[in-house]
């Protein structure tokens, strides 16, 4: 998995569209606009996990939409304070944006699939989901 960077612009357009619920269009069992999300001063942004207790689930996940038109999900992967991932949903075969099925996300464009945490499951991607610089606490995600 690579890993990615936020820009502060971009982190600062999340955390409007996510306010605005604009950003996500999704099938029924699909992430949700992520909520409680404050931009730090350096850029990175901040999660409440009281306020989105989808993540309280395996599987569960919350999408935030950043300024170049893409999105990030962060995703429980597994219990415990550290069992998150923060992908990008940009499709590494051709930018197509992925979307969750159950616990996998699926890209609409060819078919690629991916588990939960991003590993490659199916091409024609030939790369996982990259991944965000995520760290966690009993109350908060820091993404960037
Ligand atoms: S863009 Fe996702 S499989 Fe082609």
């Amino acid at each position: 998995m690579t890993e990615k960077t936020i820009s502060r612009r971009g982190a600062i357009c999340g955390v409007v569209l996510a306010s605005l619920g604009l950003a996500m269009d999704f099938a029924p069992d699909a992430a949700q606009a992520a909520a409680g999300i404050s931009t730090l001063k350096n850029g990175k942004l901040q999660i409440a996990l009281a306020q989105n207790k989808v993540l309280s689930k395996i599987g569960g996940s919350v999408i935030v939409g950043l300024s170049d038109g893409s999105e990030l999900a962060v995703v429980r992967v597994a219990s415990g304070v550290n069992g998150f991932a923060a992908l990008s949903l940009t499709c590494p075969h051709n930018g197509a944006t992925v979307m969750q099925q159950g616990n996998d996300w699926i890209c609409p464009a060819h078919g690629s699939e991916f588990t939960l945490s991003g590993k490659l499951l199916r091409g024609p991607a030939r790369q996982a989901l990259s991944a965000y610089p995520l760290a966690t606490t009993a109350k908060y995600l820091t993404i960037g």
